[in-house]
């Protein structure tokens, strides 16, 4: 009798429950891919943000697959969602965001701009052409090439994310306005395929990473040192994030000549695997993106809009100017926030662990001497 009871008190709160989830507004989330650790931060960290603010949310992952996507965002409207937050894949993604614009969810693009959409009205995400500026500048200062001479130039070979990633095109443009200047001069020499900027399409596709994949950079590095860098030590690789920064230096460790002394790479992301190579002395750079501040700020964004407010987003700013390009799909300017992005190298390695960036475990073993 007494376990009929608890049988019963349990599927009573369990009812409970799921009516008082039913009556919550619902979130729905959709990560692009979990093979860069980035996203599955982020989606956590979303949920975790949407739940404290009251609302029923989910996550999924999309595995870099639009298809599968696309299935997950129209669950999510199946589901009654009255906001997506949305990091996507590639423009496949349109004809769900033009069903969501029809039951007048509001989609926030989260940290990737939806390309050619007019069917959404605001972005959030990191100031991208700065990111590519700091990775620019890492380089520029660990070779310096401001004392660098034509007589001994320095060599550099250029690596680009996703041809699908709209960030891609800023991050590069970033690093090469700061590159392109010494390039000019004579000082730095590429090897490889040289776009001066992500508008050189044919160039930049040959540098891109399709779906920022660690094996497709892997293997171009790869081809590069047994082709066009045989007869060249290189002394940096720009890399436009960690997950790429890691499978280039696998590369190049495997590489006789660069066995005792890599060359600069940079990064992005800060991710734990590259904080642990640049303290090891590895990768050069990361750029820190503190993308527990983008998670809570995106759905602060989406809780002001739910509730008809005007959105003011602490911490953010909106861009103008020249950055306003970078809320450009290409069919309109969508109202783009930007956050700041800060470089991480070896002297500065607690900024991100200070901010609360990594558990307890990591944290401990990025700080431990
Ligand atoms: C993000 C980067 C990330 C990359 C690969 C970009 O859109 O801004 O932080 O490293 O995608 O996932």
């Amino acid at each position: 009798m007494k376990k009929l009871a608890l049988v019963l008190l349990i599927l009573a709160v369990a009812a409970s429950f799921s009516f008082a989830q039913r009556g919550k507004t619902f979130i729905g989330i959709a990560m692009p891919e979990t093979h860069v650790q980035r996203w599955v931060k982020d989606g956590n960290a979303l949920k975790a943000a949407a739940e404290k603010k009251g609302y029923r949310a989910e996550v999924q992952w999309g595995n870099a697959d639009q298809a599968q996507q696309n299935q997950q965002i129209q669950s999510f409207l199946n589901q009654g969602a009255k906001a997506l937050i949305v990091g996507n894949i590639n423009t496949g993604v349109n004809s769900v965001i033009r069903d969501a614009a029809r039951d007048n969810v509001i989609v926030i693009a989260y940290d990737r701009l939806i390309m050619n959409s007019s069917d959404f009205n605001y972005f959030i995400t990191f100031n991208n052409y700065k990111v590519g500026t700091l990775q620019g500048q890492s380089i520029e200062t660990a070779l310096n090439l401001k004392a660098a001479t034509a007589s001994a130039p320095k060599s550099i070979t250029l690596f680009a994310g996703s041809p699908t990633d709209d960030n891609a095109n800023f991050f590069f443009d970033g690093a090469m306005d700061v590159l392109n200047p010494y390039i000019d001069k004579g000082v730095l020499k590429v090897v490889g395929p040289y776009p001066r900027t992500s508008a050189d399409k044919a160039n930049f596709q040959r540098i891109a990473t399709e779906n920022w994949s660690g094996p497709i950079a892997k293997q171009r590095m790869e081809g590069l040192l047994s082709g066009d860098a045989r007869s060249v030590t290189l002394d940096a690789v720009l890399a436009p994030n960690d997950t790429l920064a890691r499978a280039i230096i696998e590369a190049l460790k495997a590489d006789a000549k660069y066995r005792t002394k890599l060359p600069t790479v940079s990064g992005q992301d800060a991710e734990f695997a590259s904080m642990l190579s640049i303290k090891n002395g590895e990768q050069y750079s990361t750029v820190f993106k503190d993308t527990n501040k983008l998670a809570e700020a995106a759905i602060l964004l989406a809780d002001q809009l739910l509730k008809g407010q005007t959105p003011a987003i602490p911490g953010a700013v909106v861009a103008s100017g020249e950055l306003a390009k970078i809320g450009n799909t290409g069919t309109k300017f969508v109202v783009t926030y930007l956050l700041d992005p800060i470089l991480v190298t070896k002297s500065n390695l607690q900024i991100p662990v200070r901010a609360g960036f990594y558990p307890a475990n990591e944290a401990s073993q990025i700080t431990a001497r």
